[in-house]
């Protein structure tokens, strides 16, 4: 009988983690994999576009939690993934191994139920700690790492942290981080001038900004003033806003669209946009300016396509883009967010360099660990 992986996705930036993950293992011909969709992310902007552009499978099992509280999402996903899990075992097809990456809620969800069910874990994206408990995320990457039996780690950081909380040497392991092999496979197909043209726009310059913590947007003496900076500096030069839902709903809640427009004819202006696809996001940031971000993902995004980096959160769980690559922590002060564009946009900036194995082979050395 060939061996079972379950590959579990929940929210937008698991999607780019797991398709190359899965492209390393199909290789494998004594291997099968069950791809489970939580349904944390539903919208077609932050789910399914994702599967077209990463040409991933259509998920073998679709769980539906749909959004909540954390309390309710992280309990409906526990409970619906307990009895998909429990009915494979009842009809003799158990899995072998449960894969999870990152830092979402159905990231913990899902690894917490198959380790009560006695099914081995395994973590990619292992190991990353901000030491900021505030952070949801936080919480779910230590239950996960206490969780797993293998840890699949992208950065030296992540191998100290795990070493100092005990976790044997012979779980962990550091292999560099699936999300740049997603990078490096599709950078040559993407087509910034095209994505721009087909988004109305034609620029040479540009930067990009996302926004979506709740620590960034849920309270308007927050969001205001950094939307404020980046509306004054989209008059020196355009900055493209892709929008999440929840920061949409907060702009809208706190009366902030006034800040939002593009002038057209002077090609200016702090651009709203809609949540767009992988393809479309890699075309915009590889050829941005300056990327603005609060998401753990495109920090490291960033780093690898060597473009600066500015990041509204006061710490960071990926120190190697501060410490290597091309990223700054701004925290979410407005003033100090000026000041660092008004160095990007005179040269003053520092370069950084790619962390060593961000070299677009991490999904298969994982593999290999998995299956040896
Ligand atoms: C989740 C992750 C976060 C990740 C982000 C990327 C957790 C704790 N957080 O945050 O780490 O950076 O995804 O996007 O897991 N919504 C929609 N459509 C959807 C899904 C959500 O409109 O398809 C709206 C709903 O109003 C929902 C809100 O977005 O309540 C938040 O969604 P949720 O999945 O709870 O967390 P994110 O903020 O997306």
């Amino acid at each position: 009988m060939p061996r079972v992986i379950g590959c579990v996705v929940g929210a937008r930036p698991n999607f780019m983690k797991m398709a190359p993950l899965l492209r390393a293992l199909e290789r494998y011909k004594d291997l099968r994999t069950v791809l489970i969709h939580t349904g944390q992310h539903y919208d077609a902007q932050l789910s399914d576009v994702f599967f077209q552009d990463l040409e991933m499978r259509r998920p073998d099992v679709h769980l539906g939690v749909g959004s909540g509280t954390h309390g309710q999402q992280t309990a409906r996903v526990l409970e619906a993934i307990e009895a998909e899990l429990s009915r494979a075992i009842a009809e003799h097809r158990p899995l072998d191994r449960l894969l999870v990456v990152g830092d979402v809620n159905s990231t913990m969800a899902a690894a917490l139920a198959a380790a009560k069910l006695q099914i081995p874990v395994a973590h990619v994206e292992a190991g990353l700690r901000s030491f900021d408990r505030t952070m949801p995320e936080e919480v779910n990457r230590l239950v996960t790492d206490v969780i797993a039996d293998q840890l699949f780690v992208s950065e030296p950081s992540g191998m100290e942290n795990l070493r100092r909380e005990g976790k044997p040497p012979e779980q962990m392991f550091l292999v560099g981080n699936v999300m740049i092999d997603t990078l490096r496979s599709l950078l040559p197909k993407v087509q910034p001038r095209e994505t721009l043209r087909r988004l109305g726009m034609d620029f040479e310059e540009y930067g990009v900004v996302t926004v979506h913590r709740p620590s960034n947007v849920d309270r308007a003496e927050t969001l205001g003033p950094l939307l404020k900076v980046l509306a004054e500096v989209g008059n020196a030069i355009p900055i493209l806003f892709p929008i999440h839902p929840r920061t949409q709903a907060r702009i809208r809640e706190f009366g902030l669209e006034g800040l939002l427009r593009y002038e057209g004819e002077r090609k200016r202006g702090l651009i709203p946009l809609p949540p767009l696809g992988y393809r479309d996001f890699l075309a915009l940031t590889s050829s941005a300016k300056v990327v603005i971000t609060d998401s753990g993902g495109l920090q490291e995004e960033s780093t690898a396509l060597g473009i600066p980096c500015l990041t509204l959160r006061p710490n960071t769980e990926r120190p190697i883009t501060v410490e290597e690559g091309t990223s700054t922590l701004v925290g979410s002060d407005a003033d100090r967010l000026r000041s660092l564009l008004e160095d990007v946009l005179r040269g003053r900036y520092k370069e950084g360099r790619c962390p060593e194995l961000w070299d677009g082979h991490a999904a298969e050395r994982i593999a290999a660990i998995l299956l040896g």
